[in-house]
């Protein structure tokens, strides 16, 4: 299979004279002025889901693109071969070549009886078997059948992981807390400052905590010291190390360290290397979220994921939702020159994800060298980033209105809300201000509009908004285990499709191990007395500020 630099694609050349001509004096205002079917023309349904979940709507017509940009787009996604990478990624190849591994987080969640392939070998079997020990374990833990050390039920899970081993978990059961056992305490320990471990284990008793370690590698530094501080704390009280079986389960593809670290083979819930960090809340590292929403509800979510994957998979790119987010994405970084894109929940309960977004997006696609090993000619990696509304209005919209920046937006809501309050009141408000957000960001609002309210000439220019300025809207029917799922798995095509386009490797993450490193270098030069040379005088000096202090 053979990939290209984008730049060099014919499309790309298209799209650069399209955006000179066309695109940069695009005005949305003028575009459904002209056109009354707009609206319908670039807005798709996904209805791959069970009615009581779906569908889900998405709405691109708040987008500075015509039915030729998206022609000129997906003959982009065609050149650079997107379908030949993602019909790659479904036949189990090692796609993520730099590490020599599969890609293959979509068999995590095939509930089909369809077999999925690795070098030859049906993964399956050992996806289900790692499902019904999930299954046996929460159903026990949940019931109460599973007893701690001294003979009485869990009420707190610790979940101890960072990064995809943590946000995804975290996300989901937040997301989801009204499908959870609401006499469930969670926790979710990530950060190495040992404030996040002692506030949450303050909370907790040995007696009825299980503490489960979530790392793909079992090596990460701040997870295994957190996790050994965690049963330091366990031991303290529980005293003998045989008692660690009922209150430790490991989420890891690392039996050795596991079971050195002490943690029984039977609590352990595996899966294996071609599924990446941040693509892990499908596998066992999603244990936290089955014991909280109940495994049912777990498969739910997985079915939810398994519809978009047979979607992507299958819709020709034309129509293809994920493929056409992906390439209006594009559009605006690398024809705009776009830095950003926002993500606006309308919904608390999604607060953490645009944290998800970020690690799936920025982790997977902020790389600078193709895959033939070159260095790319174009802005790849968006930054991701967001807060729920309507908070977020309250705080950085002033920005995305009348700032000097193009911020391309997301705005999320369900239409169903799970706190109907006042007869749905707040949810009918919630509502108006999503539909008026993108509304007001496309209109914006002229000098003459503003003079005709009676402002006087020197405030005209402070009160005018230029407007023009573009969002997607993705409406759910309401957010539940499966819709969610699939909301995810949307975003895991959106992102794939964009580092398929700038030809890098999205499935790797060697930007993060440099900084990992040097630290294990300063923490040494901390463990031990003397004054620190052997830095720049900068390094130096904080390190020997923090070693004498003040
Ligand atoms: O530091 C980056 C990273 O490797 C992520 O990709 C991953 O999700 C996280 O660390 C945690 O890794 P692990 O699950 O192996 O502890």
């Amino acid at each position: 299979m053979s990939f290209s630099l984008a730049s060099t694609l014919p499309a790309w050349q298209a799209l650069q004279n399209h955006y000179e001509n066309v695109g940069k004096h695009l005005v949305l205002r003028d575009l459904f002025g002209k056109d009354s079917s707009r609206f319908e023309k670039f807005s798709h349904t996904f209805k791959g889901l069970k009615e009581q979940d779906g569908p889900i709507f998405f709405d691109f017509s708040k987008n500075l693109v015509t039915e030729e940009t998206i022609k000129l787009l997906v003959q982009l996604a065609k050149e650079a071969n997107v379908e030949g990478l993602r019909d790659a990624l479904f036949a189990g190849e090692h796609i993520n070549f730099t590490e020599g591994r599969a890609v293959y987080h979509p068999a995590l969640r095939n509930l089909s009886d369809k077999p999925m392939k690795v070098n030859g070998k049906d993964v399956m079997p050992g996806v289900r078997n790692v499902l019904n020990h999930m299954k046996e374990f929460s159903d026990s833990v949940r019931s109460g059948a599973w007893k701690g050390y001294t003979g009485k039920p869990i009420k707190s899970i610790v979940n101890i992981g960072i990064g995809g081993s943590d946000l995804g978990p975290v996300m989901v059961t937040e997301a989801l807390k009204p499908y959870g056992k609401q006499d469930m305490e969670l926790h979710f320990v990530s950060n190495i400052d040992g404030t996040h471990l002692a506030e949450a284990l303050n909370k907790c008793d040995p007696e009825t905590t299980l503490i489960l370690v979530a790392s793909k590698t079992f090596t990460t530094a701040e997870t295994c010291t957190n996790a050994k501080s965690a049963k330091e704390w366990f031991l303290s009280k529980a005293k003998d190390t045989a008692h660690v079986a009922k209150h430790f389960a490991a989420l890891s593809t690392n039996e050795k360290e596991v079971t050195a670290f002490g943690i029984d083979s039977a609590n352990m819930f595996e899966f294996s290397d071609w599924v990446g960090g941040r693509y892990s809340v499908w596998s066992a590292i999603g244990l936290s979220v089955a014991l909280y929403i109940g495994y049912e509800n777990f498969e739910a979510f997985l079915g939810g994921a398994h519809a978009m994957d047979n979607y992507f998979r299958s819709t020709p790119l034309e129509e293809n939702i994920p493929a056409l987010a992906a390439l209006i994405s594009i559009w605006y970084s690398d024809f705009f020159g776009a830095q950003t894109h926002l993500v606006a929940p309308y919904d608390q309960y999604l607060h953490r994800f645009p944290a998800y977004l970020q690690q799936l997006s920025m982790e997977s696609n902020g790389k600078a060298i193709t895959r033939s090993g070159d260095m790319v000619n174009y802005t790849t990696g968006k930054i991701v980033w967001g807060e729920p509304g309507t908070n977020s209005q309250h705080s950085f919209f002033q920005l995305i209105h009348q700032g000097t920046k193009l911020i391309p937006a997301d705005f999320l809501i369900p239409i169903e809300s799970h706190n109907p309050i006042d007869n749905n009141k707040h949810h009918r408000m919630l509502f108006s201000n999503f539909a008026a957000q993108t509304e007001a960001l496309m209109l914006g609002k002229t000098p003459a509009e503003v003079k005709a309210e009676g402002t006087s000439d020197e405030i005209v220019p402070h009160k005018t908004f230029v407007g023009n300025r573009p969002s997607n809207s993705i409406i759910a029917k309401k957010i539940s285990p499966a819709s969610l799922g699939a909301l995810i798995s949307f975003y895991e095509w959106v992102t794939f499709t964009e580092g398929a386009i700038w030809n890098i490797n999205s499935f790797d993450q060697f930007g993060v191990e440099l900084g990992k490193k040097l630290a294990q270098n300063v923490q040494s030069q901390l463990d031990t007395e003397g004054k620190v040379d052997n830095h720049d005088a900068s390094t130096n000096g904080l390190i020997n500020l923090f070693k004498t202090g003040f």
